[in-house]
């Protein structure tokens, strides 16, 4: 996979040389090029900003560098020689412009962008880019506007760090333990992905400061291992997610997971669920 990043902060993005994503890197399985946006202005301040037409607060991202800074890359993509037949979403780049009023990028989102062989990243600072950059745009590449949470950033920056690590680990080979995605989704039959947040983890010693390790863990039984983490899940759900344990309606919850979940607060008749 390869990841273009567009910035006025290019040092923002030391971090993505280190852990899992500079290791993918070093094999050759990610390459990752990070952009100057200020290499495409031509006035001795290389300006990339400017007062918002309306008025208001802030300053806004001027477009011509940002065209510039497209054209060039996806110029680069199409010079690369590609297979025969490796056309369709795998093959083309696409442009990712995180901002807080976009979609909100969840497990989904980074699956489906894991598919892609070519990501271009745009990250937006003062009160963002003028929006025909994202119009441009769409004529050259499919374009997502994502945003990373309910919260704002100063820029998009720390919110690709956050895309990519999540898109990255997805990749095969990327994670040192090959089943860690996978059991994301489908382990224990918990995850972001079934809607379910994860339940406790131990390891050795077995007492710690006078806090043990729940009997169950050490029984060797692994129905009533895999019972009790689903238990848990449910009820950490419950307790730090209503609103995922409130989706839960219809996703297959067995009589356990119901009594569970209805000791948790919340009322579940057939396969509905209320707080
Ligand atoms: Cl993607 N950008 C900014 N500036 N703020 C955010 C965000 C993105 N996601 C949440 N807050």
């Amino acid at each position: 996979m390869r990841l273009d990043i567009i910035t006025i902060f290019p040092d923002y993005f030391a971090p993505l040389g280190v852990s899992l994503i500079g290791k993918a890197m070093q094999r050759g399985d990610i390459t990752v090029e990070v952009h100057d946006l200020r290499s495409w202005t031509h006035d001795p301040h290389r300006t990339v900003d400017d007062t918002p037409f309306g008025g208001g607060p802030g300053m806004v991202m001027r477009p011509e560098p940002w065209g510039e800074a497209l054209d060039a890359i996806v110029g680069i993509a199409g010079r690369r020689a590609r297979p025969a037949g490796d056309a369709g979403p795998a093959g083309r780049p696409q442009l990712v412009v995180p901002t807080p009023a976009g979609a909100l990028f969840d497990q989904a989102a980074a699956a489906e962008l894991a598919a892609f062989e070519h990501l271009i990243f745009a990250c937006g600072r003062y009160e963002g880019i003028d929006a025909r950059v994202a119009d441009y745009a769409r004529t050259l590449m499919p374009v997502r506007e994502l945003s990373i949470g309910d919260y704002v950033l100063a820029g998009g920056e720390p919110a690709v760090l956050v895309m990519a690590e999540a898109i990255c680990r997805l990749l095969p080979g990327v994670l040192g333990n090959a089943d860690s995605a996978h059991d994301d989704s489908f382990g224990a039959g918990v995850g972001p992905m079934h809607g379910l947040v994860e339940g406790p983890a131990y390891t050795r010693p077995r007492t710690w400061r006078g806090l043990a390790v729940p009997d169950v863990l050490l029984s060797g039984n692994h129905a009533a291992i895999a019972r009790w983490r689903r238990d848990e899940a449910l009820r950490r759900t419950a307790r730090t997610r209503p609103d995922l344990a409130a989706r839960l309606a219809g996703s297959g919850m067995s009589a356990r997971d119901r009594h569970v979940l209805s000791e948790a607060g919340f009322a579940v008749s057939g396969d509905d669920v209320a707080h």
